[in-house]
Formats: structure tokens, sequence, C-alpha cells
């Protein structure tokens, strides 16, 4: 792990591997660790850049985020461009889970010649409805206040598949820890920030990169439809379903997941 100073904060990230560069950004309220097993599947063909976002992880948050106010998507996409300058980066592939994807789609909005290809998963285009707004808002007081524990607990069942919580308490584990280690002053500041994002579902109609477009079968939280949406406006993009995953695909079925990611990023440097 590497810190360095972007934009007013430490940002913690890994560099690793040697090729054309793969920037993975992680979901909330998660950190790079979630991309672990990528990583180790592509760093002997790719050169894999994986921020802890502003208030993840080990990155500080800037003195102005938290309860003072939210961080926005375009906020953390453009700590993502300033990575990439830092570590002399032109053009990635950009990708990202969930709360990732959302600043993937950023990304791709503020800097689209910086995106040689992006990867969107378990995401979604649109923006928050009022009522998903105001739950946000109630979240962050709610970590804030009372630590990151209870939102764990009533998050992980709409995270994973209910196989996965019976059956693999490792995977259960993993990502129930991913969340404790979460700063409630960083989470909240995500919260108010996706509650305030744009909404890109016309915006992707004009996306003119290679994309995937990958989904768990079962995810509860952005459903396959989400994705479907998104694959039906944006013209070159392929959809991926992954069998037996909910939101976090790439560790429920980490095999499936990296197998498509591979024949994806194949076929973009073919
Ligand atoms: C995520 O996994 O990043 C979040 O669940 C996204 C969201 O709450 O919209």
């Amino acid at each position: 792990m590497t810190t360095t100073r972007i934009n007013d904060i430490q940002l913690a990230y890994d560099d690793v591997g040697v090729g054309p560069a793969v920037v993975l950004i992680h979901g909330y309220p998660f950190n790079r660790s979630l991309w672990t097993e990528q990583t180790d599947a592509l760093t002997s063909r790719f050169r894999v850049v994986t921020p802890d976002l502003r208030g993840f992880g080990e990155s500080a948050s800037g003195e102005r985020d938290g309860s003072e106010g939210p961080v926005t998507m375009n906020r953390m996409a453009q700590d993502v461009a300033e990575l990439m300058d830092h570590l002399g980066i032109e053009q990635a592939v950009i990708g990202g889970l969930s709360m990732g994807g959302y600043v993937a789609l950023a990304f791709v909005k503020q800097f689209p010649s910086r995106v040689k290809a992006l990867v969107l998963a378990d995401t979604r285009a649109q923006a928050d409805t009022e009522e998903g707004k105001q739950t946000r808002h109630q979240q962050a007081e709610k970590a804030l206040s009372e630590g990151m524990a209870g939102i764990a607990d009533a998050m992980l069942p709409k995270l994973l598949t209910p196989d996965t919580v019976s059956k693999r308490p490792e995977v259960v584990k993993r990502v129930r820890d991913m969340m404790l280690k979460t700063k409630p002053q960083g989470a909240a500041s995500a919260l108010l920030g996706m509650a305030e994002r744009d909404d890109q579902s016309e915006f992707i109609s004009t996306i003119r990169v290679p994309t995937m477009i990958v989904v768990g079968r079962e995810d509860a939280l952005t459903p396959l439809a989400d994705s479907e949406k998104m694959q039906s406006k944006i013209a070159p993009s392929r959809l991926v379903v992954i069998e037996n995953a909910g939101h976090v695909s790439n560790l429920e079925q980490t095999e499936q997941f990296n197998f498509a990611l591979i024949r994806f990023l194949d076929r973009v440097f073919a």
C-alpha cells in the first residue's frame, strides 16, 4: 500500500503489475481489498490500480467532508483522475462495483478521453428516488451516531445470496469486516454524495468505449433489470450475468467474474 497527497487528502492505493492500466473502484461501504482476487488474476499482464476512495479504507477524509457535507461522485472521480496523473497513467480501463460504478460513470463523463474501456459491475445509471435520498440521510445520521455495526448487519442479507449467507461464513466475514473497518464519517459523506448524484440514464447513451456490464443474477440492491437498461443504452456494451451471486458478485463467484473480466480485457487489447 502507498499513500500520496491527492487534492486535499492522503489517498491510499495499490499499484501492482505491468501492462495496460486497469483502475478498479470499490463500492460502499468497502475498500480496495474488495478487488484482491481480481488484482491477483490480472497482474501478470496488466497494471492494476485500486484506490481507497476518500474517507474509506486507509484514505483520509477531507477536512470539510463527513458530517459537514457530501462527497460527490464527481469529487471521487476527480481524485481517481489525479491519482492517475500522479502515476503517469494517461488512459486506463475504469471499472467500478456499485458506488464504484457511479464513480466510474462520473469519471467517463468528466474525462472521456482517459477511458480506454469501462467495467460497470452491480451498479445502475439512475439517480436515487426521493425516498431513497431520505433513507441515505437517515443512514448517514445513523453511521455518525451509532457507528457501522448496525448498518453492516442490515446490509449483509442484501449484499449476498441467502445461500452464501448460510453456507459460506468466510465470505460473510470478509464482507462484514470490510464494512466494520469503514469510518462512519467516510460512510456518511459517501451516503450524502450518492443521494445527490446525477441521473446518468441519458448520458450513458453517449458512451463510445467498450463496456462490460456485469451483475449477479440475485443482486437485490442493483438488480439485473438495471443492468439490462444500461446495456440497451450503451451501444458498445455486453452484459454478463454471474450465476449464484448477489450484489458483491466479484467476491461471491470470483472464478466466473474473473473469467468474464479477462475475456473482456483480452478483446479490448486484442
Ligand atoms: C454499494 O454497494 O456501493 C452501494 O450499495 C450502492 C448503493 O447503495 O447505491
